[in-house]
């Protein structure tokens, strides 16, 4: 089954629970939250406590993708504050197996991402520790980009590697510059779970948008 999570990048932040709530009424699976360090991208955007209030206000799950440089300390911080999974960048300086480990010791969900330059290979040493691998579909760091048409190579690539490695219930994720025409590439490819923000909250109809992104291929 195919799954949207709607990134909160591109919502309305000073009424955010009426934006999960507008989003859970129109179907969308998970929300996405974008951790930005200033570091490892350019922009700062949010850290654990706002999590924590956005926790206390839905029961949606809760996606978070740390783009930051050093993820280490972030993990039982985001853990606590009530994300159900979390997605560390196969290009941040850390210990990539302790920090997927930990992750699931801490009852979460655990992925690993990659930018759109980074081989796919890269990924594979790590499947079995993995419950998704997000690879990226836009340079991270800003949201409202055009999609990278080379990356649905990488996705095929893994679903394919998953697939002779038995991993069946591996969850690849799409983010960036996903709209009705590049979710069908990438759902062909073998994505399952699509990472929108700018076509979900700019959409006059959410559930229609949210509908079409989720049919599958
Ligand atoms: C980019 C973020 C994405 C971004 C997606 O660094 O990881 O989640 O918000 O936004 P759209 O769907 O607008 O490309
Ligand atoms: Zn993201």
């Amino acid at each position: 089954m195919i799954k949207t999570s709607a990134s909160l990048l591109a919502c309305n932040l000073a009424q955010i629970a009426l934006e999960i709530s507008r989003c859970k009424k129109s179907g969308v699976d998970w929300i996405h939250v974008d951790v930005m360090d200033g570091v490892f991208v350019d922009q700062i955007t949010y850290g654990s406590p706002l999590l924590k209030s956005v926790r206390a206000s839905t029961d949606m799950f809760l996606d978070v993708h740390l783009m930051v440089e050093d993820p280490t300390k972030q993990i039982k911080l985001f853990a606590e504050a009530g994300a159900d999974l979390i997605t560390i960048h196969a290009e941040s300086f850390c210990n990539i197996s302790e920090l997927l480990k930990q992750i699931r010791k801490l009852g979460k969900k655990a992925a690993l991402a990659v930018k759109p330059m980074t081989p796919i290979e890269t990924v594979f040493p790590y499947l079995e520790l993995c419950d998704m691998v997000l690879v990226m579909t836009v340079e991270p760091g800003y949201g409202g980009q055009a999609f990278i048409p080379e990356t649905v190579e990488k996705i095929a690539k893994l679903r394919k590697t998953a697939d002779q490695l038995g991993l069946k219930d591996l969850d690849i994720q799409v983010d960036g510059g996903i709209n009705e025409k590049t979710a069908d590439l990438v759902k062909k490819a073998g994505a399952n779970v699509l990472v929108s923000g700018t076509t979900l909250f700019k959409a006059e109809n959410m559930k229609q948008v949210c509908d079409e992104l989720k049919k599958p291929v």
